[in-house]
């Protein structure tokens, strides 16, 4: 099966859990990544990683002592991101990042990106998640995240200082990006 028929497969099982069709776009993968300052980015997280278009880019361009963290509940998706990747370390669940990151006997980290399906999430999942991200990030980290909607928007602003938003429309469905820091230092383009 290629990736792209697993997603659906997947989808058509849990719809609220994947959230989309098919995997994100390049166009989308590149708004989400391609300007962060991987030569400063030390850990870097990432949630909801799918069949792993985000994962990918992340082994392209990270420097080559950045560590990495991949959450993927998905057992048999963690099981192909993890044959792909396997010096990566790997988690299932997002709300448990906190724990999993004092477990592996890492500090707060510089990067977290979400491919997380908030808007299919009940409030208290996502203020869990969101809870979990707040306190893993360094206070000059920086959170990535995607939506097909601008429902998060007022949910991110009570998390971070400073929220940059924009609209990717070739991807499927159309998405906006989020980037969110806490305040302006070195590690902020
Ligand atoms: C919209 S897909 C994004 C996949 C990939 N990042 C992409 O952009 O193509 C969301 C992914 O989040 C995973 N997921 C959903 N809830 C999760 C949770 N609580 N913790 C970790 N992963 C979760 C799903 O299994 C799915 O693979």
């Amino acid at each position: 099966m290629t990736t792209r028929t697993v997603f659906l497969y997947k989808f058509l099982l849990k719809p609220d859990k994947i959230g989309s069709i098919t995997p994100s776009s390049s166009f989308l993968t590149k708004r989400m990544l391609e300007n962060l300052p991987w030569d400063k980015i030390d850990t870097i997280v990432e949630l909801g990683a799918g069949t792993g278009v985000f994962t990918d880019f992340i082994a392209a361009n990270k420097k080559e002592s950045c560590r990495v963290v991949v959450l993927e509940e998905d057992p048999e998706m963690r099981k192909n991101l993890r044959s792909n990747h396997p010096t990566f370390l790997y988690g299932a669940k997002a709300e448990k990042l906190d724990w999993l990151l004092q477990r592996y006997d890492l500090p707060q980290v510089d990067c977290i990106i979400s491919g997380l399906p908030f808007a299919t999430f009940s409030e208290s999942l996502r203020e869990e998640i969101m809870m979990a991200v707040h306190r893993s990030l360094k206070p000059d980290g920086i959170f990535l995240a995607f939506q097909y909607s601008l429902q998060m928007k007022a949910t991110l602003q009570r998390y971070f200082s400073e929220l940059k938003a924009s609209f990717v429309p070739l991807n499927i469905p159309p998405a906006f990006v989020y980037r969110c820091t806490t305040k302006k230092t070195s590690i902020c383009n």
